[in-house]
């Protein structure tokens, strides 16, 4: 019998800003390589969607960690993607609201609410087989990941894109203020003091400006052989 040669399942960080793409590559590169999927941003959002409910205030840091620190979240794959479960309900949905964007930047600055992410994250990318996309995946959750992929484009494009993922979602909204959300979310995440957006220094970037979803997925790939 001779054996067969399989080689250890990759680990593969997709990062950039709002719009750049992230979440339809990272998605379709997993479901290609038959890997896990893990939207990080989703995690954010869910916890976001949680503190909006219960009310507790944004700007209070402390609150925040303890709600992190209490709360479950958990990503399933699904027929159409992944689901996200907050406290065992299923939030897809909801994590997708124009409040929730809002307001998701500043939660996210918490120290104490990314430890608690970060921590989760390292252990749903244990083991290898996952493709996972956010802010800081290449230079802090997974600093030793196999490939790392920093993806942007224009700022127009990327609000032209946000506008009709909201419009799929049944929210209209104007490009000119999607635009200076957007805008606005990027200074916040790259600004912030605790493990901001920023390329790592070993991650290929791609600008997908005017490229296919198709032609990123397949650049994604060769890079992965
Ligand atoms: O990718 P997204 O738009 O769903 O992310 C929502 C917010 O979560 C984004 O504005 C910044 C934050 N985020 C983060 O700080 N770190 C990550 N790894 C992923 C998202």
């Amino acid at each position: 019998m001779t054996a067969t040669h399989r080689s250890r399942p990759l680990t593969i960080a997709i990062d950039g800003p709002a719009g750049a793409g992230k979440s339809t590559v990272a998605r379709q590169v997993a479901e290609r390589l038959g890997y896990l999927y893990i939207d990080t941003g989703a995690m954010y959002r869910a916890l976001t969607l949680k503190a909006l409910r219960l009310r507790v205030p944004l700007d209070d840091a402390a609150a925040l960690t303890a709600l992190a620190a209490t709360t479950t979240i958990r990503l399933e794959r699904g027929e159409e993607g992944n689901r996200v479960f907050l406290d065992g309900e299923d939030v897809t949905a909801a994590i997708r609201d124009p409040e929730v964007s809002r307001h998701v930047s500043t939660v996210a600055a918490v120290p104490g609410v990314r430890e608690r992410l970060v921590q989760l994250q390292r252990e749903m990318a244990r083991g290898g087989g996952v493709v996972m996309d956010g802010r800081d995946i290449g230079t802090h959750v997974l600093p030793d990941a196999d490939r790392k992929f920093f993806l942007t484009a224009t700022v127009e494009e990327r609000a032209r894109r946000r506008q009709a993922e909201l419009a799929r979602a049944g929210h209209q909204v104007d490009l000119e203020s999607v635009k200076a959300e957007i805008e606005r979310r990027d200074r916040l995440d790259s600004t912030r003091e605790h493990s901001p957006l920023t390329q790592a220094p070993d991650a290929i970037a791609i600008d997908t400006t005017g490229l296919p979803v198709a032609e990123v997925v397949n650049r994604i790939l060769e890079y992965c052989r």
